[in-house]
């Protein structure tokens, strides 16, 4: 049997990683400014995280949700003191699309609604209301193509007011960092004023802090730089380092009912115990403020490098923290290439011109000076 050929690829064979290096099957070393899509929060192969799931694992790696799982609940209380919502709910699942699909489920669960309002660009999945909700036609297939969404343009309040005062949108679904999209930023007051107008309409306001939260912005949500709380916010990729998982947290206005949302694998003890390790790393390594510091390193070193006329084909550097886009006047195909090839740093990229770091949260600034000299020595 063949795979099914949906990913191009790089000829590369990563065979082993550790903090924020990997290795390839020719022993080739390279830095990881990509963290596999912005999966590795804690680094690689961390030893209390390797110890965590090593003996889960081995005593238990997984029952169903039919029975007390007590890390789940230790999971949550956990999570809830590290994000500052100890008053929301934790419903566990196995992936980014999933945790946004379960989301708008709770939102038309709640209000009866069935229109979800999104930004232009965004990403939020592959899963039926999840890709509808995702601004890329070629990713909709025409079985999910059902027009429950509407998209509209960043930070533009007047198009959301008018769409909301309607009465019939379900929810907003928001990522306050755009990371497919580019590295756009929703603003401060586009956000809050929002976040007023859904409470007055009964629409659920939804952060989708998949890639953008977890400790990558420098605060542990992107949207809590932004003041405000939204109703539900979901979770993925650095939460179990790599094994997969994700989490919805669901405000205290949502009353569960049983057997409304499910999932066999969600929530399973062995991801439980790496979920917990992970936390209990970004506490004790100050991961966050170290995505915050560095990030703003990488950050100004650049606007700087720029302003000093020394970033040839650098027309923006935005994000924050850890995840940060930067925006050329030629496509980022051989920059990017020469990189990896060249220079032995993978990145991310979004649309043709962007170059995107999603690195692990422990990178240092030997790491970051390590890339802005390699980004200099391939753009020129
Ligand atoms: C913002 C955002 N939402 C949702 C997803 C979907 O996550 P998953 O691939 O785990 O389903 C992604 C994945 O890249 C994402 O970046």
């Amino acid at each position: 049997m063949n795979l099914f050929d949906v990913y191009p690829l790089f000829d590369i064979e990563i065979q082993r990683g550790q903090g924020s290096r990997v290795w390839d099957s020719k022993g080739q070393e390279y830095l990881d400014l990509y963290g596999g899509h912005a999966v590795i929060s804690i680094g690689h192969a961390h030893p209390h995280y390797v110890k965590a799931i090593s003996e889960q694992v081995a005593r238990l790696g997984f029952y169903s949700n039919s029975v007390q799982n007590p890390l789940q609940k230790e999971f949550a209380h956990r999570l809830g003191k590290a994000t500052g919502y100890e008053d929301y709910q934790l419903f566990l699942i196995n992936s980014g699309a999933e945790a946004n699909e379960n989301a708008m489920k709770l939102a038309s669960f709640y209000n009866g609604r069935t229109r979800i309002l999104s930004i232009e660009k965004a990403f939020h999945g592959r899963t039926s209301l999840a890709v509808e909700a995702t601004a890329n036609p070629k990713i909709i297939a025409p079985i999910n193509a059902n027009g429950h969404v509407t998209y509209l343009p960043i930070n533009d309040i007047e198009a959301w007011k008018k769409e909301i005062e309607k009465g019939d949108v379900c929810a907003c679904m928001i990522e306050c960092i755009q990371g497919v999209g580019g590295i756009r930023m929703v603003q401060a007051d586009f956000l809050q004023q929002l976040s007023k107008i859904c409470a007055e309409q009964d629409t659920v306001l939804i952060c989708d802090e998949i890639q953008c939260g977890y400790g990558r912005s420098g605060k542990f949500f992107a949207h809590q730089w932004l003041g405000v709380k939204p109703d539900i916010i979901t979770v993925a990729k650095g939460i179990c380092n790599g094994y997969p998982m994700g989490g919805v947290l669901i405000s205290p206005k949502f009353t569960p009912v049983y057997g409304q949302l499910g999932t066999t694998f969600g929530g399973n003890h062995l991801g439980c115990a790496g979920a917990l390790a992970v936390l209990d790393i970004i506490e004790q390594e100050r991961l966050i403020d170290n995505a915050h510091n560095v990030g703003t390193y990488i950050i100004d070193t650049l606007i700087n490098e720029k302003a000093q006329g020394r970033l040839p084909h650098v027309v923006d550097i935005r994000g924050r923290g850890l995840m940060i886009g930067i925006e050329l006047d030629i496509p980022y195909k051989e920059p990017r290439t020469s990189l990896i090839n060249q220079e032995h740093i993978f990145t991310g990229c979004s649309g043709t011109n962007v170059i995107r770091l999603l690195p692990p949260l422990c990178i240092t600034k030997e790491d970051a000076d390590t890339f802005i000299q390699a980004l200099k020595n391939v753009l020129v």
